[in-house]
């Protein structure tokens, strides 16, 4: 089976992770899984254009995989996109090659779900915060999907963080055998809510 999914996991200190190290565990393994480090590929910030642009060529889901950054990616995941999505081939006129893909955020915050969110202290919702990356998938002709987070994420046990790298894999598994049903998941403001229903 050709690779359908490229995840492009971006953790500038992976190092000291614990969150993200459970949560990428198995990934590699998956076949039709395309997984790729960014910062042990590109330490120096040298993004490679055309082996990334042939990449994303190859696959239909595009994931952008990281631990929230100041309410962001971290920079490389930036300076991939500023690098990558070049006009005439992902937006304008002729610029085509990323139409009808997906594309898709896993994010891993340090602060709770409760404080996403008006009435909360981080004030605006995760989905809010990624309008600079739906605005970019929906220039680039792509469908965005809503993100796999998980909140709170430093509080978490190793139990509770196993419980979440089984629901990425039942999601990626469910793209891969049976695909994603667009309309459903644009109406959840979390991917996490539809992992009940894709495990029965
Ligand atoms: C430089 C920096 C910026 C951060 N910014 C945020 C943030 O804006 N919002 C948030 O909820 N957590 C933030 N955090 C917490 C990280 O998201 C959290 O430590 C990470 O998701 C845990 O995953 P890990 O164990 O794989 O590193 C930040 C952490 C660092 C080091």
């Amino acid at each position: 089976m050709n690779p359908r999914i490229l995840i492009l996991f971006a953790h500038p200190a992976f190092e000291k992770s614990r969150v993200n190290r459970v949560l990428i565990q198995n990934l590699s393994g998956i076949e039709g899984i395309t997984f790729r480090d960014l910062y042990q590929e590109y330490p120096d910030f040298d993004i490679h254009v055309a082996n990334e642009k042939a990449l994303l060529e190859a696959h239909e889901l595009l994931v952008f995989h990281y631990p929230m950054y100041w309410y962001s990616t971290p920079s490389l995941i930036k300076e991939y996109l500023d690098l990558v999505l070049e006009h005439g081939w992902a937006y304008g006129m002729k610029g085509n090659a990323l139409e009808g893909k997906q594309m898709m955020h896993v994010i891993t915050t340090g602060a709770q779900e409760k404080t996403y969110g008006k009435a909360g202290s981080n004030h605006f919702t995760i989905r809010q915060l990624l309008a600079p990356m739906e605005q970019t998938a929906s220039l680039c002709k792509m469908h965005f999907l809503p993100p796999f987070v998980v909140y709170g994420s430093l509080l978490k046990t190793e139990q509770e963080l196993d419980a979440f790298r089984q629901d990425l894999e039942v999601l990626y598994h469910a793209f891969l055998d049976k695909g994603i049903d667009f309309e459903k998941a644009a109406k959840v403001s979390c991917l996490n809510s539809l992992i009940p229903e894709l495990k029965k």
